[in-house]
């Protein structure tokens, strides 16, 4: 990247390279803490604010609240200066800050962008001159430009605008979205590219700088827009290829073919063609969230995303097919799901990861409850299960011990903890959403 700094700002970007820089990052969950460690490794002193006091006391005692995140490792990076706060009004200390807080839906499936604009809110009186301001979290585009600059502007005590052109001093912004896939240790962070786009050419190059520190290669983009835009792309890409192969699925089953042959097949193919795999719904806080970010957004211009629209039927109606699928496994043993006892194997949306935000298993547990079924989970990741937005559980996880006794067990996440064939062996029936029993050959497992 040519430069286009001077004076301060290329201090700055001195800084960001030598690892000098101090960081702010807002937002201990999933993807800030995670990065935070990213920074410390590579030497920067890092602070860490969030809301929940409980996560700053856990992490100043170095401690985790996550599980794959080590207390070794939050303690080696309070050796490197990590230390996390409630307290606003050190982000006036730093000379970068990431905001990386939830978005989610709210209960009108629109985006609930209260947490940004809080969070730019509660930062905006401490912004200083030459400061970068980042946004990672996943947001539709125009998020950046529409919500957080005019908040950071009217917001800070110095009267100070967003920097658009090289020599302003200003307050530099810019978008660059998470790239992070939990539970995927194929891919190193830091090989992860980073896209970066920034309200100005200084924006776009102190973070491009930020982020070449800790990531082999950063991707300019012209602007957030395009930015926010990327990352809205490649979840809604996901969204719906796993939404076609899903019904893929229900049509192979009628056809009697098997779906997981045929994508094993189709993915020797070199080139255009990408597996994705068919479940029992999508979960976590990104791709059943997402792509409506983008469909509200798109109203504004009086367009419909109709892919969005039919990928999320499609997807959301999976629980419900198999709900289909254990009534009909329970059938071939005459027995009802009113009065049965079904075991969920597996509550957490993906595979080896202690993240049940969207998981499809709630849906699946309510579902059998309201139909009259003794429902019971085991999940290694989660010894209770209370109550969300879309569910009141409130209970507590059973041992395989007496995996006999029910009349069903519904696989719902494939954790590799658990050892498949003991479990088709010990069960009466199970219902395989996950092809976890892939190579097991039983009369007992309905794959679906
Ligand atoms: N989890 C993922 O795998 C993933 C991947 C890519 C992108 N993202 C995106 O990253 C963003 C963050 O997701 P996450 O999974 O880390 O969420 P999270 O819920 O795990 O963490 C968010 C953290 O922000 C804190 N917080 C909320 N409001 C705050 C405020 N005003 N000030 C300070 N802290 C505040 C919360 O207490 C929480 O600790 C979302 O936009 C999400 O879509 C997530």
């Amino acid at each position: 990247m040519t430069t286009v700094l001077t004076g301060r700002l290329e201090e700055l970007k001195r800084k960001m390279e030598t690892r000098e820089a101090r960081i702010g990052i807002v937002g201990m969950g999933y993807v800030g803490l995670p990065l935070t460690l990213l920074f410390s490794a590579e030497g920067f002193r890092v602070t860490g604010f969030d809301i929940e006091a409980a996560k700053v006391a856990t992490l100043n005692n170095g401690g985790s609240y996550i599980v794959r995140i080590t207390p070794e490792s939050i303690q080696q990076a309070q050796k490197a200066g990590f230390c996390a706060t409630t307290n606003y009004a050190d982000v006036a200390e730093m000379d970068a800050v990431i905001i990386c807080v939830p978005t989610p839906l709210n209960e009108y499936h629109e985006p609930d962008l209260s947490y940004v604009t809080g969070t730019v809110e509660s930062i905006a009186p401490y912004v200083k001159e030459g400061q970068l301001i980042v946004l990672e979290s996943t947001t539709y585009p125009g998020t950046t430009e529409e919500l957080v600059v005019p908040r950071l502007e009217s917001g800070n005590r110095r009267n100070l605008k967003v920097a658009r052109n090289a020599e302003d001093l200003g307050i530099h912004v810019a978008f660059s979205p998470e790239r992070e896939d939990p539970g995927n240790d194929t891919v190193a962070r830091h090989d992860i590219p980073k896209v970066v786009g920034g309200c100005g050419p200084a924006a776009s190059e102190l973070a491009a700088a930020m982020y070449g520190a800790i990531f082999r290669k950063v991707v300019p983009v012209s602007s957030p827009s395009v930015a926010e835009m990327t990352k809205l792309l490649e979840n809604i890409y996901r969204c719906v290829n796993i939404a076609l192969v899903n019904e893929l699925k229900q049509l192979c089953m009628k056809m009697d073919i098997d779906i997981h042959e045929v994508i094993d097949a189709a993915k020797t193919k070199p080139f255009g063609f990408q597996a994705f795999y068919p479940g029992p719904g999508l979960g976590g806080h990104c791709i059943p969230i997402d792509p409506f970010y983008l469909s509200w957004k798109a109203k504004q211009f009086d367009f419909h995303t109709r892919f969005i629209e039919l990928a999320g039927e499609v997807n959301t109606a999976m629980p419900y097919f198999v709900l289909d699928q254990i009534a009909a496994g329970l059938n071939e043993h005459s027995k009802s799901i009113k009065g049965s006892k079904i075991l969920v194997l597996g509550l957490a949306y993906k595979r080896d990861v202690d993240d049940l935000r969207e998981s499809p298993s709630l849906t699946i547990l309510e579902l059998l409850r309201a139909r009259g079924a003794k429902v019971a989970y085991n999940d290694p990741y989660f010894p209770t299960v209370g109550h969300g937005r879309h569910y009141a559980l409130n209970m507590s996880n059973t041992s395989l011990d007496n995996i006999g006794s029910y009349d069903a067990v519904v696989i719902v996440t494939d954790h590799t903890t658990y050892n498949y064939k003991e479990i088709v062996d010990q069960s009466k029936l199970v219902i395989d959403t996950r092809n976890a029993t892939k190579g097991i050959i039983s009369e007992k497992i309905l794959r679906c």
